[in-house]
């Protein structure tokens, strides 16, 4: 009977507070700005994949909430021929290793979360696919080097190797090496950070993030601007405001910064939408509750999508919540608005995630 290896990660949702949107290099996933997030609760937001090798294994395949999925893209095929050369260098060091890196792979992935959502399934996805492998494999490798292989998979996927406040390094140089993620603080130094996401609807997305960052690159003037004069200095002051914990800053930060990254979706041409009316009524509340309350203690930011994500300390949650809640169940969208609170990231759940597989 010919052995299975096999091993098992997760990988957590992770949500931009400072936004990557553009690509320098479109093969190797080179972004034109460094960008920021917090990364979610493993609890709400995970992906689970178990990546499994052997040598009766015909060939790779990947079942994906328990459907069949091609590995034949370009982009995951990338993945898998950098894990592979890992494991090969650890084989040419000792022969008694069983040569996995020969073997196929046989990938089985799930959600936590309906995929359809509106969420960052994809930075999960390809995370605890890299991971997975990389257990399997038993690379040496840290995160910090996987996240560059996940990076190729896709571009946010390289911050869900870390928990926590995580920054990608947009790097300089033209292969690559320096575009990685990093820490910029674990989960436990900001243990009152909580988020919450309102999905305002399930729909796919209208445009999908690679073709729509491609087309701002191409077309918007405004996008020049944000990459040269906004992103470099907030990207500094954002760290900044999470190594100090110092809540407005962070939150007037990550509100700016998703108003920037949507200003230039609309200075795309034609214009990308990813807003609704739902999700400017959204915006317009939290401002108003800052303004009301004479301090911010709640910032909203959207990615590529309608739906929401509520940042707030939990010394607030009746506060913002409770308005959330008021607002929303009295309109027509209600339904549709699911409101979840999450407690953001994953090292309680994973004490080793971060330091390496
Ligand atoms: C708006 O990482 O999905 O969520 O690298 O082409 O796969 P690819 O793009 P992707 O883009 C994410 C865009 C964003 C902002 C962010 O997560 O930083």
């Amino acid at each position: 009977m010919a052995k299975i290896y096999y091993a098992s990660r997760t990988a957590p949702v992770n949500i931009a507070t400072l936004k990557y949107w553009g690509k320098r290099d479109k093969d190797l996933n080179l972004p034109t700005n460094s960008s920021i997030s917090v990364t979610l609760s493993q609890k709400d937001l995970r992906t689970l994949t178990t990546a499994s090798c052997s040598e009766v294994f015909e060939k790779d395949e990947l079942w994906l909430n328990g459907q069949s999925h091609s590995l034949d893209t370009p982009r995951t095929q990338q993945c898998l021929s950098d894990l592979r050369k890992y494991r090969e260098e650890l084989e040419a060091r000792d022969e008694s290793l069983p040569k996995l890196s020969k073997m196929h792979l046989h990938i089985v992935s799930e959600n936590n979360f309906p995929t359809a959502a509106g969420l960052a399934s994809s930075a999960a996805g390809f995370a605890a696919l890299i991971s997975a492998i990389a257990k399997l494999y038993e690379l040496p490798q840290t995160a910090s080097d996987l996240s560059k292989i996940a990076r190729k998979g896709s571009g946010s996927a390289c911050r869900s190797l870390f928990g926590g406040y995580v920054a990608w390094e947009m790097g300089e140089l033209e292969n690559g090496e320096d575009s990685k993620a990093v820490e910029v603080a674990p989960l436990s130094h900001w243990p009152d950070m909580k988020a919450c996401i309102l999905v305002v609807s399930d729909d796919k997305k209208d445009v999908p993030s690679t073709s729509g960052m491609q087309l701002t690159v191409k077309t918007s003037p405004l996008f020049q601007h944000r990459i040269e004069k906004v992103v470099p200095q907030r990207f500094e002051e954002m760290k900044k405001s999470i190594v100090e914990k110092n809540f407005p800053l962070f939150a007037e930060l990550t509100m700016k910064d998703s108003n920037s990254f949507h200003a230039t979706c609309l200075d795309s041409y034609p214009p990308i939408f990813y807003l609704n009316d739902t999700s400017k009524r959204i915006i317009k509340l939290i401002n108003l509750l800052n303004d009301s309350v004479g301090e911010i203690i709640a910032a909203y930011t959207y990615d590529a999508g309608p739906n929401a994500v509520i940042y707030y300390e939990q010394k607030n949650e009746s506060r913002v919540l409770g308005l959330l809640h008021a607002v929303f169940k009295s309109v027509d969208g209600w339904q549709k608005i699911d409101v979840k609170s999450l407690t953001p990231p994953s090292i309680e759940l994973d004490p080793t995630w971060g330091s390496g597989v």
